[in-house]
């Protein structure tokens, strides 16, 4: 039946340039819709089909998730991928982002509600030791805050306290200065966009210039972060494996182009790696070869505690191809929830139209108070502050893990930089019940093999921030941590 199925599908495969993983699930999607492929069939193995095909088994495992998103198929661990029973009168495009095969109890989470809360997701506590990510908030320099926000409101204009369209002009205007001198980011203060984060901008970049069905390269490991934002927007994800400079760059098969890159290369999330020059460059001459467009995450990358910045990738491009997305939540605090996108000449009218329907865009006090606090040069004599203070209690802990546990616990080839570093294991250990019996001793710690694409190999660890714990507390937090990987052990 199987050998059957495989014949019919290369008979049934859509000739021309569309990328493969799209051409496929319209064979499949065809078939279902014909009837050919009946309710309840089973599809071929994802391996299987690709050997067959000799395509990536990547290109069938993103098809078979497309149809998945629009309901064709159902699948399960170990019970393979089926045909679903087709909803009378309803077409495909107003299925997709359903895959409810029976009627759906009013107060369910709709199917892709399901998808995104069941990937691994933020913790509930985010102030606690060892979280990674997390910066030292306590030292936000709050009064000078609160003089700045004074004044802005004593002579504030009536506009400041309406909606923003891409983000109040003064703060524009500052990080397009400060992004240029410390980040070799080339972009005037128009290309910038103000969001609610980088999770906003993340979403909007792959909203805009994404369609459902269409494939991201994803560092694995990688943000989880993004992955849920991307699911949540119907884009295929293909992890990418992650070497010592960061993302792989190898050749993509004919029709199997990625319509993003997905990438951290100021310090990979969550291994640490910086990637060299020339890795940047190759991945650009890609994206300029296959028409992607790198997505640009430098969510820590003003935090190198050593050596010599790299410059952005946006800077190296002259700007075209990429889409840097930069974020205050780790230079100040993550509750401000403001960041930033560069984004090139031609697509700034479309992302602030876009942005302003979507969102409508506020807190422009915020904003100009901000503005003038990196004007008046605190945001970088505070990037200065703690970045001394981050390197200091990356010392600290990397010293107690080398001389409790060994220098084999570190994870080689790391950079010195942002505000977390990996702990490998060099021994069998399961690193969600270590993360458990941290949690139960108080210690928030991330394994590491949460970090990995579901179905991949995965490396088990922890990521550990370093940034949110105070000296003192440092060693009796690690005690903790210790107790934590013995009764992991025990069981
Ligand atoms: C790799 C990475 N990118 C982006 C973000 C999110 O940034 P924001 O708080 O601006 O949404 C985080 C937050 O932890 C992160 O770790």
């Amino acid at each position: 039946m199987q050998a059957l199925l495989v014949d019919l599908i290369k008979l049934r495969m859509p000739a021309g340039s569309a990328p493969m993983h799209r051409r496929l699930y319209e064979c499949l999607r065809g078939a279902i819709q014909d009837g050919v492929l009946s309710v309840g069939a089973l599809l071929p193995p994802s391996r299987v089909l690709a050997n067959e095909l000799g395509i990536a088994r990547n290109t069938v495992l993103a098809a078979y998730r497309q149809l998945q998103l629009e309901a064709y198929v159902s699948s399960r661990q170990g019970m393979g991928t089926r045909v679903e029973r087709l909803p009378l009168g309803r077409t495909a495009r107003a299925m997709a982002f359903t895959s409810h095969s029976e009627p759906r109890k009013s107060d369910a989470l709709s199917a892709r509600g399901s998808r995104i809360v069941a990937m691994p997701r933020a913790s509930a506590t985010q102030w606690s030791a060892f979280m990674p990510g997390v910066p030292d908030v306590s030292r936000f320099p709050a009064r000078v805050w609160t003089r700045l926000r004074n004044a802005c409101w004593r002579n504030h204009r009536a506009e400041e306290l309406c909606y923003g369209y891409g983000g109040h002009p003064q703060l524009r205007e500052a990080l397009s200065r400060h992004l240029a001198a410390t980040r070799s980011v080339n972009c005037s203060p128009e290309q910038i966009v103000v969001t609610d984060g980088a999770h906003q901008a993340i979403d909007l970049i792959t909203r805009l210039l994404g369609d459902v069905g269409d494939i991201a390269w994803m560092e694995n490991p990688g943000y989880w972060g993004a992955r849920s934002i991307l699911e949540a927007n119907g884009i295929g994800q293909i992890p990418v494996e992650v070497d010592a400079e960061g993302m792989r760059c190898v050749e993509p098969a004919a029709g199997e182009a990625p319509r993003f890159l997905f990438v951290t290369p100021s310090h990979q999330y969550p291994l640490g790696s910086v990637m060299p020059l020339q890795r940047r460059q190759e991945l650009l001459s890609l994206a300029h070869r296959h028409g992607s467009w790198i997505i640009e995450d430098d969510y820590d990358g003003e935090f190198r505690l050593s050596g010599t910045p790299v410059p952005a990738m946006q800077g190296l491009a002259g700007g075209s191809r990429v889409i840097y997305v930069g974020t205050f939540s780790k230079t100040l605090y993550p509750g401000l929830r403001l960041a930033y996108m560069v984004v090139p000449l031609e697509l700034v009218a479309s992302f602030r139209a876009a942005h302003a329907d979507l969102y409508r865009e506020g807190r422009l006090m915020t904003q100009a108070t901000l503005a003038q606090f990196i004007a008046e040069g605190h945001f970088a004599s505070h990037i200065r502050a703690m970045r001394t203070l981050y390197a200091q209690r990356r010392e600290m802990l990397a010293t107690l893990i080398e001389r409790r546990l060994g220098k084999d616990w570190m994870m080689h080839g790391e950079d010195e930089a942002g505000l977390h570093l990996v702990m490998r294991f060099p021994v069998a250990l399961e690193d969600t019940l270590v993360a458990r019996e941290a949690l139960a001793r108080g210690i928030h710690v991330k394994a590491l093999s949460t970090y990995f694409a579901p179905g991949t190999p995965a490396q088990r660890g922890l990521v550990l921030g370093y940034a949110c714990v105070q000296e003192a507390d440092m060693v009796t937090k690690f005690e903790s941590l210790l107790k934590a990987l013995q009764a992991a052990d025990r069981k």
